[in-house]
C-alpha cells in the first residue's frame, strides 16, 4: 500500500505519561523466583540476590514504574509473612497459582530495593480480599512513616531506616472476579470505606489510589464507579484487558503456532483495546470532565495456551513477532489516549505471560516485546506531534501506526506496520523538521520468529538506512510485520 500521512506540531502539546511503559511482577510461575530473585535451582550470579543478568536488562529499559505482589495473588498475601529475618519468614501456599510453595523469600524491603536498584516507582497492590483494611493501613504506615512508633521501629529493626515513597497504592485487584466476587455497588462501598484509611504518613510524595476497574468492555463497572466513588477518592481506575486469540480462555492458541489467519486474529483483538479506551474514556468524561481520575491500564497483554510441558498455573509462554507488534500497536494506543491514561502496566515482567525476559536455569533471553520497550523508551514524557487527518485502516488495523514525540531537543518517531506485506509511506514532516536527519533501528522478521535459549538474538534490533527528506518528506519502506524508529 502507498500511504500518505502529515505530522503536525501543537501548540499545546501532550505528554506522554513515561508510566504508560510501566511493567507488573507477581508471585506467579517463575516471575520473581527463578525470574527476578534468584532461587535455589539456579548458580546465576546475583546481586544482592536479584539475578544480575534480569536486573541489568531491566535497567537499562528504564522502566518507569512497577506493580507487586499481584495480581490475584495480592489478594491472598499478607504482608508480614514478607519482612523480617528471612529464615523466620513462614512458609505459606500461593493457593492462587498451582498451589506453590511461596518462601516469602522476597517481601515489602526486596520489593522496593527493586525499585530503588531499577530506578522506578513502587506500586503496591493491597489485599482486599482476605485482608482487612488495618492491615493495608499497617502496610502503608510500615512503608511510608518516619514518625517515632512501633511499626517504624520494626522496619528499622528490619534493616531499613527512612521511609520509602510510595506513589501508587491499588485497593483490590479484580474485585469482580478472584479479589471477591463483588458486584460492582458493593464493591464501591466497600472502596470509599477502605481509601479513608490507607494513609501515607509521607506529605511529601502524593499517593494515588487506585480503585478495581472494569474487566475490558464492563462498562457498567465503570459507569457505577464513576457515579458511586468522588473524584477526590480515587486518582486511578484501573482495567484489565488481556489479548486471547481464539477468544476462549479453555483453548487460547499458541504461542509459537499460529496461521497467519491468527497471526492477524489475534492483533485485531489486541487492537479492541483502542475501543476500550475511548469507551471508557466517553464515560469517565461525562463523570469526570476535568480528568482528575487517570484510567490505568493495569495489566494487559497476549495471553496463550501455557508451553508444553511447563505448569498450568505458571503461564509460562513463548513470545513472537507477533507478540512486538502488539506491544507496539498497545503502546500507541495508550499514546493517543494521553489525556485519561496515566499508566499501562505490562504482564508480566519474566517468564509469565508476555514477558520482557525468558530464563532456563542461568541463561537469559530477552523476547521481541523487550526490544520493542527499548526502541521506544525514548517516547516517555516527551511532547506527542500531532498526526494531521485520520490514520488509515487496514483490515481492522492501522495501515502503518506512527507515534512521534520530542523531548530535550530530539525527535523520535516510531512506526509500525503490523501487516504481513510492506507498505510504502510518505511522512510529511512538520516545518520545524523538514531537514531532519535520523539514524534508524527496524525489528522484523517472520511473524513467528522469536528467541530462544539456543539463539537468543534471532530478533533484536538491527540498523535502518534512513533517507533524507525530500521537500520535507520522508519516503519510506516498511517491510511486513516491523517496527521501525527513527532518532534524530
Ligand atoms: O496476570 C495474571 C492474572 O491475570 C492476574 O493475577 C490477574 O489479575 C489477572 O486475571
Amino acid at each position: 500500500m502507498n500511504l500518505t500521512l502529515q505530522l503536525k506540531e501543537s501548540d499545546r502539546p501532550k505528554i506522554i505519561p513515561a508510566a504508560q511503559y510501566g511493567h507488573f511482577a507477581e508471585h506467579l510461575g517463575r516471575c520473581i523466583y527463578d525470574g527476578i530473585w534468584a532461587d535455589e535451582s539456579t548458580d546465576a550470579p546475583t546481586v544482592e540476590g536479584y539475578r544480575k543478568d534480569v536486573l541489568e536488562a531491566l535497567q537499562a529499559l528504564q522502566i518507569p514504574v512497577l506493580r507487586w505482589p499481584g495480581g490475584c495473588f495480592a489478594d491472598c498475601y499478607h504482608w508480614r509473612d514478607g519482612i523480617g529475618d528471612p529464615a523466620k519468614r513462614p512458609k505459606t501456599i500461593n493457593t492462587v497459582w498451582g498451589w506453590a510453595p511461596e518462601s516469602n523469600r522476597f517481601g515489602t524491603h526486596e520489593f522496593f530495593r527493586l525499585c530503588e536498584l531499577l530506578g522506578c516507582a513502587p506500586y503496591l497492590a493491597g489485599n482486599m480480599g482476605s485482608g482487612t483494611i488495618r492491615e493495608l493501613a499497617k502496610w502503608v504506615e510500615y512503608v511510608t512513616s518516619d514518625k517515632d512508633t512501633a511499626i517504624t521501629e520494626e522496619r528499622r529493626q528490619n534493616g531499613r531506616h527512612e521511609p520509602w515513597k510510595l506513589p501508587y497504592l491499588g485497593i483490590g485487584n479484580e474485585a469482580w472476579g478472584g479479589g471477591g466476587q463483588m458486584r460492582v455497588e458493593y464493591y464501591a462501598h466497600q472502596y470509599r470505606q477502605w481509601q479513608g484509611f490507607a494513609k501515607s504518613y509521607d506529605f511529601s510524595t502524593p499517593m494515588w489510589k487506585i480503585a478495581c476497574g472494569p474487566n475490558a468492555n464492563d462498562y457498567a463497572w465503570t459507569e457505577h464507579m464513576m457515579q458511586a466513588v468522588d473524584p477526590w477518592m480515587m486518582q486511578g481506575l484501573a482495567l484489565h484487558y488481556y489479548t486471547v486469540p481464539s477468544g476462549r480462555w479453555e483453548k487460547k492458541g499458541d504461542s509459537l503456532m499460529f496461521t497467519d489467519a491468527e497471526y492477524l486474529q489475534t492483533l485485531q483483538k489486541a487492537y479492541f483495546m483502542e475501543e476500550l479506551l475511548t469507551k471508557h474514556s466517553e464515560i469517565m468524561d461525562r463523570y469526570d470532565p476535568e480528568r482528575q481520575v487517570a484510567l490505568i491500564v493495569d495489566e494487559w497483554g497476549s495471553w496463550y495456551d501455557v508451553m508444553e510441558g511447563t505448569k498450568d498455573a505458571f503461564l509460562y509462554q513463548q513470545n513472537t513477532m507477533r507478540d512486538a507488534m502488539l506491544a507496539a500497536l498497545t503502546l500507541h494506543i495508550f499514546h493517543r489516549h494521553t489525556e485519561r491514561v496515566k499508566m499501562a502496566n505490562l504482564a508480566q515482567t519474566v517468564n509469565v505471560l508476555q514477558a520482557l525476559i525468558l530464563t532456563e536455569g542461568n541463561r537469559m533471553l530477552c523476547t521481541p516485546t523487550y526490544h520493542v520497550f527499548a526502541m521506544m523508551q525514548g517516547h516517555q514524557d516527551a511532547a506527542l506531534l500531532e498526526l494531521d487527518g485520520e490514520m488509515p485502516m487496514q483490515d481492522g488495523l492501522p495501515a502503518v501506526s506512527v507515534i512521534a514525540s520530542q523531548k530535550d531537543g530530539s525527535t523520535l518517531i516510531s512506526l509500525c506496520n503490523p501487516h504481513l506485506q510492506e507498505q510504502m509511506l510518505s511522512l510529511q514532516l512538520p516545518e520545524s523538521l523538514r531537514n531532519i536527519r535520523c539514524s534508524g533501528k527496524i525489528l522484523t522478521g517472520d511473524c513467528r520468529a522469536h528467541n530462544t535459549f539456543e539463539q537468543p538474538d534471532q530478533v533484536v534490533p538491527q540498523p535502518y538506512a534512513v533517507p533524507q527528506p525530500q521537500d520535507g518528506v520522508l519516503t519510506l519502506t516498511l517491510p511486513a510485520c516491523s517496527l521501525v524508529t527513527l532518532q534524530g
